[in-house]
C-alpha cells in the first residue's frame, strides 16, 4: 500500500513539476453566448469578411455584426508597465494584436477597456497607420509597441494596432475588448511578428507549440477551458493523439481523408482550417448545399425537428482516424424548427470552430506545422486548477511513505 502511494505521489509530483514549462492561461464562457439562428447568420457574415480580408492591404478582422455575443471563449493579456489587463480572443484564424485605443471615442470602443499609452513606461510609439473601411463602417488606428504578457510570463516587446475608430460595427456588447490572433506570420498585417512567435523567439516559452481545451459545458462565470503557451497537457485528453501535417502555414489549415454526415460522403480530400475565433463549422458552399439537401433545410434556415438522435453523425476523417461530431452538438432547436450550427462559406476550406473544437483537444504544433487532436477528458478537472493542492498531496505522500 504505501508502495502504491509512494508511487503516485512521485507521479503527481513529477507532473505538478512538468507543469513548470507550461504556461495556463484559463478561458472564459462568454456569460452572454446564445446559440439562436439569428446569432449563427450574424457570425456567418462576421467569419466570411474574415476570410476574405485583403490582408496586405488591412487584414483586422473586424466586421459589422448583429451579435458579437456570439464569441465563447476569451482571456486575460496585460500590455505595458504597469500593466493594463485586457480580455482578449484567442483566435488562431487570424495573426495580429489590437486592443482600443485610449484615444478612441466609439461607443464601441468606450464600453472596453482601453489602453493608455501616455501610462505606460515601456510603450514606444511605432505610428503605422491601418484603415479598414467597409460597406457600412470603419475601423481605423495605428501601431504601437510595449511589453506584452500572459500567465505570469515575462513580458515581450509587442507590435500591436491600437484601435481609435470603430464605427459601423457591432463590438459594442462582446464580452472582450481585443483580439490576439494566433495564425502564422505571413497572415499578419504589416509582417508584424505574432504574439506567440515573438514569445517563443524571446524564449519564454520552451517549446513552440500551444494548445486549447474549449469546454462546450463550462459555464458562464467560471472555467471555460484553457489555452497552454508551450506545450500541451496529456491530463486534459484521453486516448491517442492524432497529428495532421499543416498544408498551408498562413491559417492552421489541413487536408482532411473525407467528412460524412452519416452514411453520404460530403467530400474527400478536402481542406479544413482550425479557427478558435469562431463558434460555428462553416462548410464550402457546394457541400453545404449537400447537408442542408439531407435536412430538407428551407430558405430561412430552419429545417422540421424530430429527435435528435435520430440525425446522422458528421465524420472528419484526419490522417485515417474518425473525429466524430454528434447531432447534439451541431443542431439546435428554436420551438417547433430546428436549425444547423453548420452554415455555408465563400471559402472553398471547412473552418472549424467551437462545435468541433470543444469536442477536441487540439494542439498547435507551430515548430513542426502539423496540428494534433485528441478527445477531450471530459472528467478532468486541470493541474492549473489543482496545481498547488497535488504538490502539497505528493509531499504529503512522499512523507508518509518515508516515514
Ligand atoms: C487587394 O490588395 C491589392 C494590393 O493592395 C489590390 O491590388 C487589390 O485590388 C485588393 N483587392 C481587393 C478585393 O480589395
Ligand atoms: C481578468 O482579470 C480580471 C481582473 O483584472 C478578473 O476579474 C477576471 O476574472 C480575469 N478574467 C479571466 C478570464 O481570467
Ligand atoms: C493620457 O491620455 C488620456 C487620453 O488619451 C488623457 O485623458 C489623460 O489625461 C492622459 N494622462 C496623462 C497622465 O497624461
Ligand atoms: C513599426 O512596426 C513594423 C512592424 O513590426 C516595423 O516593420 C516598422 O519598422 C515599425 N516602425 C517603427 C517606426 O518603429
Ligand atoms: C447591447 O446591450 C444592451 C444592454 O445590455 C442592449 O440594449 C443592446 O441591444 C445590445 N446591443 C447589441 C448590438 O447587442
Ligand atoms: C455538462 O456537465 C455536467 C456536470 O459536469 C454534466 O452533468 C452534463 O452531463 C454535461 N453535459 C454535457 C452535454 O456534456
Ligand atoms: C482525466 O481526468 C481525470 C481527473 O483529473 C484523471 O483522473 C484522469 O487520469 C484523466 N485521464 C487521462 C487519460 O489523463
Amino acid at each position: 500500500m504505501a508502495h502504491f502511494q509512494f508511487l503516485v505521489g512521485i507521479l503527481i509530483l513529477l507532473s505538478a513539476l512538468a507543469d513548470g514549462s507550461l504556461h495556463r492561461i484559463p478561458l472564459h464562457r462568454s456569460p452572454n453566448f446564445k446559440r439562436t439562428r439569428e446569432a449563427i447568420v450574424a457570425e456567418q457574415l462576421y467569419v466570411d469578411h474574415k476570410y476574405n480580408l485583403n490582408t496586405t492591404a488591412n487584414g483586422f478582422p473586424m466586421e459589422q455584426l448583429s451579435n458579437f455575443n456570439n464569441f465563447q471563449y476569451y482571456g486575460n493579456i496585460s500590455i505595458g508597465t504597469p500593466g493594463q489587463v485586457f480580455s482578449v480572443q484567442f483566435d488562431t484564424g487570424s495573426a495580429n494584436l489590437w486592443v482600443p485605443s485610449a484615444q478612441c471615442s466609439s461607443p464601441a470602443c468606450v464600453q472596453h477597456k482601453l489602453y493608455y499609452s501616455n501610462m505606460s513606461s515601456t510603450f514606444q510609439s511605432n505610428g503605422s497607420v491601418f484603415d479598414i473601411t467597409y460597406l457600412e463602417g470603419t475601423v481605423a488606428g495605428f501601431m504601437s509597441q510595449d511589453l506584452v504578457s500572459v500567465a505570469g510570463l515575462r513580458g515581450v516587446l509587442q507590435t500591436f494596432g491600437e484601435v481609435t475608430t470603430e464605427t459601423g460595427t457591432n463590438f459594442l456588447n462582446s464580452s472582450f475588448d481585443g483580439i490576439l490572433g494566433m495564425a502564422f506570420p505571413p497572415l499578419a498585417v504589416n509582417l508584424v511578428t505574432p504574439f506567440f512567435q515573438n514569445l517563443y523567439h524571446h524564449k519564454l516559452v520552451q517549446q513552440p507549440v500551444f494548445s486549447f481545451l474549449l469546454r462546450n459545458n463550462g459555464t458562464t462565470a467560471s472555467y471555460g477551458g484553457e489555452l497552454i503557451l508551450g506545450g500541451s497537457d496529456p491530463a486534459l485528453y484521453r486516448g491517442q493523439l492524432t497529428y495532421v501535417t499543416v498544408s498551408n502555414p498562413e491559417y492552421w489549415q489541413f487536408v482532411t481523408d473525407s467528412i460524412q454526415m452519416g452514411n453520404t460522403v460530403i467530400s474527400r480530400g478536402s481542406a479544413a482550417i482550425a479557427d478558435t475565433g469562431t463558434s460555428l463549422l462553416l462548410a464550402p458552399l457546394a457541400q453545404y448545399t449537400q447537408i442542408a439537401g439531407i435536412f430538407k433545410v428551407n430558405s430561412l434556415g430552419y429545417f422540421r425537428c424530430r429527435k435528435i438522435s435520430s440525425w446522422p453523425t458528421l465524420n472528419f476523417r484526419i490522417s485515417g482516424v474518425s473525429f466524430k461530431v454528434p447531432p447534439q452538438n451541431y443542431i439546435l432547436q428554436e420551438g417547433a424548427y430546428c436549425t444547423l450550427a453548420i452554415v455555408s462559406s465563400n471559402q472553398e476550406f471547412w473552418i472549424l470552430g467551437d462545435v468541433f473544437l470543444g469536442l477536441y483537444y487540439t494542439i498547435f504544433d507551430v515548430g513542426n506545422q502539423r496540428l494534433g487532436f485528441a478527445n477531450v477528458n471530459s472528467t478532468g478537472s486541470t493541474l492549473g486548477q489543482m496545481g498547488v493542492f497535488t504538490m502539497l498531496l505528493s509531499f504529503i505522500l512522499l512523507k508518509l511513505w518515508v516515514h
